[in-house]
């Protein structure tokens, strides 16, 4: 199975693991279902046979979303696949890759083609990077992207693992890289967004690098955040 299930109408998909700055980062998309019967694709991850045939099973395929603008790679191959989807750009990526036919630009506002099912927070105040973090209300969960790290304890080996530990992405501390949180500047904007995020009461957090929270994601976001919010 390419997909697995992580909560009512909320599939994960399992990607390659890529090198990041010299460390192995795993990868993982969503696809949601909308209640129109549409596919949400979140993050995709490279389209095989199989996934493509257990997608097909599911429903149509209409949003193609990246989060932020390192998440790019595959967006391209799924748009040829489906041309018919339409194809969103976080903040800063239509500029990076001018060669994606991008449909729409995301922002702080929900698309209202998905605004009944998942609402979207536009986490603002870092100088590098910007990410929209989607809220699905059916199955309670928060999507994050890279603002939340949480790899087990032994992923990364040798002095990957210890420069990875106090870079606070693993666990027992996920969290943001350390050198990313230094890059946000305007703290209240942030803490005003991740409070959204808070108000949602997501029981699950589900995350592409490490360990999704599939329980008590509340907390799971309070702690990660708790570089800003102390
Ligand atoms: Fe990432």
């Amino acid at each position: 199975m390419a997909l697995e299930s992580f909560g009512p109408e909320f599939w994960s998909a399992e990607g390659p693991i890529l090198p990041f700055c010299g460390f192995p980062y795993p990868t993982r998309g969503a696809v949601i279902r909308l209640r129109n019967g549409s596919l949400f694709i979140w993050s995709p991850v490279p389209l095989d046979q199989a996934m493509r045939a257990e997608i097909d099973a599911l429903g149509t395929v209409r949003h193609i979303v990246s989060p932020n603008k390192l998440h790019h790679l595959w967006l391209a191959e799924w748009k040829r696949a489906y041309p018919a989807a339409r194809l969103y750009a976080p903040p800063g990526l239509a500029r990076k890759r001018r060669d994606l036919p991008f449909d729409a630009v995301l922002d702080e506002a929900p698309e209202p083609d998905w605004a009944d099912d998942i609402d979207q927070v536009l986490v603002p105040g870092s100088s590098v990077l910007t990410e929209i973090v989607f809220l699905h209300k059916k199955s309670q969960t928060a999507i994050f992207c890279d603002l939340i790290q949480n790899f087990p304890r032994d992923w990364f080996k040798g002095w990957r693992g210890w420069l990875a530990r106090l870079d606070g992405i693993v666990q027992p501390n996920h969290g943001a890289p350390r050198e990313w949180r230094a890059t946000f500047r305007h703290r209240e904007r942030t803490r005003q967004a991740v409070q959204r995020i808070l108000d949602f009461a997501p029981d699950k957090v589900f995350i592409p690098h490490g360990e999704p929270a599939r329980q008590n994601g509340t907390d799971f976001v309070r702690t990660g955040f708790g570089w800003l919010l102390r």
